[in-house]
């Protein structure tokens, strides 16, 4: 993809369309898959990663169809080896998930592979817990990809995971589904629990039990028709991009509001952002708002390390937000950010550092000196290479619409994983 280069407009105003959630997506389509009968999913995700996953399951024999604006998954309970590499692209969900999926399917075999950035990432927070109810699971001496999954009867277990993460908890339910006798998982801060709206909804055997989840193996049934609200990790560069000009004000009809993905909205209301939430109609178990953001002057925050789980991939934008606030910003434990598509907090620093605000890391904290206002950022035009993180690229975008200096995106391929609409969307809020 050519270079794409963001300045900002006079003005920034309007209605931002969002693709529906990825993480939700990506559940639609293999939950379904493994359900016996059929689901239309309606506002899947046109992204990448979710394009991925519908790959692998179609490799894995499971029927996906476009009908109108729907996709119908026949699901059933047992899969086919594929007779090539299931390519999981640039999607850590696709990979995780899929392990536990796989792991429980005696008789089937799979390799999974992905793009460098995901090679790069830690695979053995999901293998060790799953060889713990049974799994065979092979890795690279580093532990990560490309894996090697051999299905085999798995045994329930009593888990406890040393990092909160949503994918890891999904892989271990999932496997749970299949295992003798009932698996508990139990994470040092909740996740996104997509997942757990999501199985209970189909019939899973799930409940909470002094703090963990406990699942009992059992059938799914598919839940009919699956609608997916809009995606609030989105929604989150259009906030930001909002609250920072000066001259904007931007709605979005229609975000998931699942509190366990609304960190990053908590921390911009308490920094003063002008943001108006309403509550709209539930959607498939999922709460959903309705969103405007209007130019705003953002005080510094400390965001805890409690609040990271509901915010950690909106780390980099919010950044961005505390570069421009008055005073300074603390993210507390965000190490995690180092095991993302890119190294993020090593990025978000570089981005930071280019626009001419100092920040830095100490431990696992990232700390930002905000400037006042984005129009004190640096006025020399930037490049950033994004690389293959998404993320990093649509923040980059954001400084650029939002600040004095022109920000040329070396590479725009990557915002195609979750948002293939994101620069014809802006530039169409754009206003001279
Ligand atoms: C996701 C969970 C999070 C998040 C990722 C999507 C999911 O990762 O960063 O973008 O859909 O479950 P972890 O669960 O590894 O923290």
């Amino acid at each position: 993809m050519p270079p794409q280069t963001f300045a900002r407009p006079a003005r920034l105003h309007g209605q931002v369309p969002l693709l529906g959630d990825k993480s939700i997506s990506h559940r639609a389509l293999l939950f379904s898959a493994l359900a016996t009968g059929t689901t239309r999913v309606v506002g899947l995700s046109s992204g990448g990663d979710v394009a991925s996953t519908s790959r692998c399951l179609a490799q894995l024999g499971v029927t996906i169809a476009r009908d109108g604006e729907a996709v119908v998954v026949r699901g059933s309970r047992d899969w086919r080896s594929p007779d090539r590499d299931l390519d999981c692209g640039n999607s850590g969900t696709t990979m995780r998930l899929m392990l536990g999926a796989l792991a429980g399917q005696p008789g089937l075999q799979a390799r999974l592979v992905g793009d460098a950035s995901l090679t790069r990432r830690p695979m053995r927070r999901v293998s060790e817990p799953l060889s713990r109810m049974g799994a065979d699971i092979a890795l690279s001496p580093a532990g990560t990809a490309p894996l090697t999954v051999r299905g085999r009867p798995l045994h329930g277990a009593d888990l406890a995971l040393a990092v909160a993460s949503a994918q890891v908890k999904t892989a271990i339910l999932l496997a749970g589904l299949r295992a003798q006798g009932p698996t508990r998982v139990a994470e040092p801060l909740p996740s996104r629990d997509h997942s757990e709206r999501a199985l209970r909804a189909m019939g899973a055997a799930l409940q909470q039990v002094d703090g963990a989840w406990q699942i009992e193996p059992g059938e799914l049934r598919p839940m009919g028709e699956w609608r997916i609200p809009g995606d609030p990790s989105s929604a989150a560069f259009a906030a930001v991009a909002a609250l920072l000009h000066p001259n904007a004000e931007l709605q979005v009809p229609q975000l998931c509001g699942n509190p366990t993905r609304l960190g990053w909205l908590r921390v911009l209301e308490r920094m003063g952002g002008r943001c108006e939430a309403e509550d709209r109609e539930p959607v498939a178990g999922e709460p959903t708002l309705c969103l405007r953001c209007r130019s705003s002057s953002l005080r510094a925050t400390t965001v805890t390390a409690k609040e990271v789980p509901a915010l950690i991939d909106e780390v980099p934008i919010l950044a961005v937000a505390a570069a421009a606030a008055e005073g300074t910003t603390h993210f507390c434990e965000v190490g995690e950010l180092r095991h993302k598509e890119s190294d993020r907090l090593a990025e978000t620093l570089a981005l930071l550092k280019a626009l001419g605000v100092e920040a830095s890391s100490e431990g696992d904290d990232l700390v930002v000196c905000g400037r006042g206002a984005a129009s004190h950022w640096s006025r020399a035009a930037l490049a950033f290479d994004a690389g293959l993180d998404h993320r990093m690229a649509m923040s980059a975008a954001v400084a650029g619409l939002v600040g004095p200096a022109a920000v040329t995106v070396v590479d725009t391929q990557a915002i195609a994983t979750s948002w293939p609409d994101f620069i014809p969307i802006f530039q169409g809020l754009a206003q001279s």
